[in-house]
């Protein structure tokens, strides 16, 4: 057996972007021992990337909102998939988090009158986002990093967690290695908490950085954890698409929700021929409006560029196939002809940058050039909505990792209020958890050096594999077989490529040292790739509907009978087993929320 460190908490957070940093707070404030690994530096996470605001019903720019007009909007957006008590919750709980984070010292825009500015964001009823900027997901890890580190959290950066380490059939701690320098870490925990984030890295144009293989969710689908819904996907509708180097990375819904339009080559707004009638008669102020909507009136209250990131995505898609796409084969945002420069500049700082430095591109002057790109899975671990428990003992999920907040379609803005409700809950009760045991867990040897068998194993054989061209590979047959649209031949294939794949990795070879060696780093975070991509490819094969994050050409219809189950996948006796489980049955009273007249 490989030499290893050991480290002891009650709690360990796995991930430090804005869910485990919160849910870190949270357990330091129970008075439980907390570590907080992170496989980057700390303050580099995803989260960054929700730009344009968190979503709570604040009520400050419409005195209409509250927190059952944004249960209504997030169910509508999932297309009532969601779990209905995670909805409840966050909708309930976000301004108190919000307001909690402004004590913290998060620096939100004001309206004129001092109270934090909220801006229109896609499916949201009222403007309910309230934002720094642009850069709003930064702003939040700068406070909650700001606030943690003086909870005596103790911070593990660079390390890596290749698995989870159980005693029977309860958590008892995880082993990684340090980055740098390969050696192995073993920490010993009564709770762990998983805010890894998401999948994006399984598709080769997408907004997520290299951190983000699913790593979560293969470490609780191998400890025996159920995922759900791997099936949905969101495809945000603008990432840069030019030039090919900054391809994916995110250009904000903010930009439309400041007034920003999405044109076709022939100048058309083309997304007044997308409108779905159910989503307008949903979501516009009151039938009339939709009507209004639906005749291609440009000065009706929302715009259709800012219907549900599903329904733009796949418009975009549709215009560029139907030859009407851009030079570079997307859409055109611009915001240059509907506000002026001096407003761009002030609430669109990042984006008037980006574009400037990485495509020189003037927005105050010039469209921006934008395509779908993968942002965020709405699958993930299966938790208990209140406490954030997984199906295994002492392992809790919070954020990106976990799921049933958003079902089949995620609102933008809602990720940066689910990590902050849900990051508080995770911690809260892990810390619990923690307390109500005496003993530390026992560590099994048997399954270190197992664990750092697998980790170690591409170092050792004849294999022939190299890690980067199979990322590639896997990305490529992700994009084909489980992207934007889907259908049944594609899947199949994709599942059997897929196949193909792992039976690869085993043959997967490194050389060098363990010493920064990026090769072996992706040769480990592949195998969690393949599990997610995997989980996606089969949900979606046996989903035979379309709904939000899920599109099958061959099963274009939403089918009442799906509305009502989730897709679980488990591994049992080796194999991933899928099941479809009856979701949740919602209160009568939740249910009235749902048919609020429009502009209650
Ligand atoms: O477009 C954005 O600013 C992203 C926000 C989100 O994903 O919540």
């Amino acid at each position: 057996m490989d030499n290893y460190e050991v480290c002891e908490h009650d709690v360990i957070v796995i991930g430090a972007g804005g869910a485990g940093l919160r849910a870190a707070i949270e357990a330091s404030k129970e008075g439980v021992s907390v570590g907080l690994v992170c496989k980057s530096l700390l303050g580099k996470a995803h989260t960054v990337m929700a730009e344009g605001g968190v979503a709570a019903a604040l009520a400050y720019a419409d005195d209409r909102d509250n927190w059952q007009i944004h249960f209504r909007d997030t169910m509508r957006g999932g297309k009532m998939l969601n779990n209905w008590r995670m909805a409840q919750l966050h909708a309930q709980e976000a301004p108190d988090r919000v307001k909690e984070l402004e004590e913290w010292g998060a620096l939100f825009d004001r309206l004129p009158d001092g109270r934090i500015s909220q801006r229109n964001f896609g499916g949201h009823r009222y403007p309910r986002l309230a934002h720094v900027g642009d850069r709003t997901g930064l702003e939040m890890i700068r406070t909650l990093q700001n606030h943690g580190i003086h909870q005596g959290i103790q911070v593990y950066m660079e390390c890596t967690i290749v698995e989870l380490l159980k005693e029977g059939d309860r958590i008892a701690g995880a082993i990684g290695y340090w980055r740098e320098t390969g050696v192995f870490v073993v920490f010993r925990a009564k709770a762990v908490v998983l805010c890894t984030g998401g999948i994006g890295k399984a598709f080769r144009v997408t907004s997520n950085s290299w951190e983000y293989t699913g790593d979560g969710q293969a470490l609780a689908y191998r400890a025996g954890a159920d995922l759900i819904d791997m099936e949905f996907v969101q495809f945000h509708p603008t990432g840069m698409i030019w030039p090919p180097s900054v391809q994916g990375i995110l250009v904000t819904e903010g930009v439309r929700g400041d007034g920003g339009i999405l044109q076709n080559s022939k100048g058309e707004r083309f997304m007044f021929n997308y409108i779905p009638e159910m989503f307008a008669a949903e979501t516009a102020d009151t039938e009339e409006e939709a009507a209004r909507w639906l005749k291609g009136d440009k000065h009706a209250r929302r715009p259709p560029d800012l219907l549900t990131r599903d329904v733009v995505a796949r418009a975009i898609r549709s215009e560029v196939r139907a030859g009407r796409g851009s030079p570079h084969g997307g859409a055109f945002l611009n915001v240059y002809s509907q506000l002026p420069a001096e407003v761009i500049r002030k609430r669109l700082p990042s984006m008037y940058h980006q574009f400037k430095k990485l495509g020189d591109v003037d927005i105050t002057s010039q469209p921006m050039e934008v395509g779908p790109t993968a942002h965020y899975v709405m699958g993930g671990i299966r938790v208990n909505p209140d406490t954030q428990e997984s199906t295994v003992q002492g392992l809790f999920a919070a954020g990106e990792a976990a799921a049933g907040l958003h079902g089949a379609n995620r609102l933008g803005g809602n990720s940066l209020s689910d990590l902050l409700v849900f990051g508080k809950r995770a911690g809260e009760y892990a810390a619990k958890y923690a307390k109500d045991r005496s003993s530390g867990p026992r560590i099994d040897e048997g399954q270190v050096r197992e664990a750092q068998q697998t980790a170690l194993a591409p170092f050792e054989g004849n294999g022939t594999e190299n890690p980067y061209t199979l990322l590639r590979d896997l990305q490529t047959v992700m994009e084909e077989g489980a992207g934007i649209v889907r259908n049944k031949a594609d899947l199949e294939q994709g599942l059997e490529n897929l196949k193909k794949l792992v039976a690869r990795h085993r043959d997967v070879k490194v050389e060098g040292s363990r010493h920064f060696n990026p090769g072996w780093h992706y040769a480990v975070d592949l195998r969690n790739l393949m599990t997610v991509s995997q989980a996606v490819a089969l949900c979606a094969l046996n989903r035979e509907e379309s709904r939000g994050g899920h599109t099958r050409e061959d099963h274009p219809d939403s089918v009442t009978k799906w509305e009502q189950v989730n897709s679980v996948v488990r591994l049992r006796n080796g194999e991933m087993q899928l099941e479809h489980a009856r979701r949740p049955d919602m209160p009568d009273e939740l249910k009235a929320l749902l048919t609020l007249p429009e502009g209650a």
